[in-house]
């Protein structure tokens, strides 16, 4: 997702912005950006693609002393990642960049536009700069002038902006976005979305609230917070190993990348589940047309995705769903038929066997889709048709928020595929879209549950096999909560339908087979308990996952009470995380790259 860098200083600045952008990479982007103003002129360049593209433009680029500039890379949410909407965006004499979704942004075009302002992309982003050079021309300084313009403003942003009128200084603000500033011993002064991009830099940082806003120039920092009051920054020390910076503090990448869900899924959401639908500005409508069946093919982790889809599509847009294994499909001698939507799902956007059967696919007429976090990747170029799950780049070779926004994604298409065949009410789109901005907020990692887990991980490493059970789309959440588990524990995890378990798993039922069962409250929750009482009765050691405590379980990690079981299935997928973390930190396991597994697989 969107990246900001910006530098005030007499350093190489072009290094300094391209170098800052490079180490946010990571979070996916589709062009960017950088604006200079050096010995009173501006400078800018911006280009789509890959920022060896925008390297490419600035390779004559060499401004001598001092300096000041902004730069971003940019996820297209309004507008289409064309060169005229990557940022720094320009009015008559100032630049702006921005993360984050001005929500009246509309409104203040329309008004703009009135007073003959002209506007060149199709962004929310060129309002700020816009608004910003209109009340300048009231405002008794530029500060003013900004920070009406902040004033105006609502929505979510981080923002930065430097005008001519001002040539030493750089306007910032924040609110719901990240935004820092950090500086050095000589007096230089860097700003970032995150502070990976100014570590090595920069020696000391001060962390935005929301509500801040202020200038910075050679002559100091100047901070408000969001009454007007000015406020003092507080320094804290950077660090300066980029490794360990990069996994911020956690033990390891699978941890922090289980504690960044959160973030990640705010962005999948981003622009997408507005309040009366949802927009997915990457695909055409007409992709559905004459579609009577949607076929999700995927590997591992992703086909655990495909499987939850299949309950959502079919309980919401009512279309005929089937999920392939893609190693299975490639060679089965499948019926492909015309008028079926044809349907990757992978991280990679690389795994052969998937990316095999798209070609089948493609070579059969069908129309095809790929939900894909990496843009650009195999996968996206062959598609008809993307949808990116902006997880940002996932390190640790168990899966875990590459799921998470795959779930949110094919939820949301779900319901978007609903509305276009008129199988949803208003009012129940309206509920679905509220729950599902709630998803955010509810993996974020609770403290409480964390350290539970950790100490009851000890209990569970020896056995002769765990089941995970659910019903459901905890069916699948159950595959891939044993999947997780097997891959970086090494032991012996299956995942079953809680239903299925009679049907001979049972058999194996002693107090040496751990279950592991998801009871949802707002799902089944009868039908649930009962398939674990079986498993109770036949003495086996049962872990309960739930809101409610169940009497017949040995251990119980306590889930938030959800009012949909969507909530409750995101919620149970962090807690399995963690779980499956905890028990192969106990073993003393490798849990970023564990034995014989690969992050991308590229062979059939
Ligand atoms: C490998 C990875 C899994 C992943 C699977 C599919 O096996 O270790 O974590 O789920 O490939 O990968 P994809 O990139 O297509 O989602």
């Amino acid at each position: 997702m969107c990246g900001i860098v910006g530098y005030i200083g007499e350093k190489d600045i072009k290094q300094i912005l391209l170098g800052g952008l490079k180490e946010l990479e990571y979070r996916g982007y589709d062009s960017a950006g950088i604006a200079v103003l050096n010995n009173g002129e501006f400078s800018i360049f911006k280009a789509v693609g890959k920022l060896i593209n925008l390297e490419e433009k600035t390779k004559d680029f060499h401004p001598q002393g001092f300096s000041i500039g902004i730069g971003h890379t940019r996820w297209a949410t309004h507008g289409k990642p064309t060169e005229l909407n990557a940022h720094p965006h320009v009015g008559k004499k100032s630049y702006v960049v921005h993360n984050g979704i001005i929500e009246n942004y509309a409104e203040l075009k329309k008004e703009l536009e009135t007073k003959g302002v002209e506007f060149l992309s199709q962004t929310d982003t060129e309002v700020i700069v816009h608004l910003f050079e209109d009340l300048q021309k009231e405002a008794k300084t530029n500060f003013e002038a900004f920070e009406k313009t902040v004033q105006t403003l609502h929505g979510a942003y981080a923002t930065l902006l430097v005008t001519k009128e001002e040539p030493d200084t750089v306007f910032f603000a924040k609110e719901g976005s990240p935004l820092l500033i950090a500086k050095n011993e000589n007096g230089e002064i860097y700003f970032a979305s995150s502070d990976t991009a100014v570590i090595g830099e920069a020696s000391q940082a001060h962390y935005f609230e929301d509500g801040d806003y202020g200038y910075a120039s050679k002559d100091g920092v100047f901070i408000f917070d969001k009454d007007g009051k000015p406020k003092q920054p507080k320094w804290q020390k950077l660090e300066q190993n980029k490794l360990s910076a990069q996994k911020e503090g956690y033990r390891f990448f699978m941890e922090k990348e289980i504690y960044e869900q959160s973030d990640v899924l705010s962005d999948t959401l981003l622009g997408r589940a507005t309040e009366n639908e949802v927009v997915f500005e990457e695909i055409d409508k007409e992709l559905f047309d004459g579609i009577n069946e949607i076929k999700f093919c995927a590997c591992g982790t992703s086909y655990h995705a495909a499987l939850c889809a299949s309950y959502l599509f079919e309980r919401y847009a009512k279309i005929r769903v089937s999920v392939e294994i893609a190693s299975e499909l490639r060679y089965k001698e499948p019926l492909l038929m015309p008028d079926t939507l044809f349907v990757v799902i992978s991280q990679s956007g690389e795994t052969a066997d998937t990316l095999e059967t798209l070609k089948m696919a493609k070579n059969a007429g069908l129309k095809t889709l790929a939900i894909c976090n990496v843009d650009n990747s195999s996968m996206v170029r062959l598609a008809d048709a993307t949808i990116l799950t902006r997880a940002g780049i996932e390190k640790g070779v168990a899966s875990t928020k590459a799921f998470a926004t795959q779930v949110a994604v094919l939820w949301m298409l779900s319901l978007y595929v609903a509305k276009l065949r008129n199988t949803i009410e208003k009012d129940a789109l309206q509920n679905q879209l509220r729950t599902l901005r709630t998803i955010p907020q509810v993996v974020k990692v609770d403290d409480g549950m964390h350290e539970r887990i950790k100490r009851l991980s000890k209990r569970y490493l020896h056995g002769h096999g765990f089941f995970f059970i659910g019903r459901d789309v905890f069916f699948p959440l159950a595959l891939e909560g044993a999947l997780k588990l097997k891959e970086i524990s090494y032991l012996h995890a299956e995942g079953y339908p809680a239903g299925e378990m009679k049907h001979g798993p049972i058999a194996l039922a002693d107090p040496e087979l751990f279950t592991i069962a998801l009871l949802p409250k707002n799902l089944l929750f009868e039908k649930t308990r009962s398939n674990i009482e079986e498993l109770s009765a036949r003495d086996s050691t049962i872990c309960v996952v739930g809101s409610e405590e169940f009497e017949k379980g040995d251990d119980f990690i306590k889930t938030k009470p959800h009012r949909h079981y969507m909530q409750e299935f995101f919620e149970m997928m962090v807690a399995l995380q963690l779980l499956s973390l905890e028990i192969s930190v106990r073993l003393g396991n490798d849990v970023d790259m564990p034995r014989n597994l690969a992050k991308s697989v590229t062979v059939e």
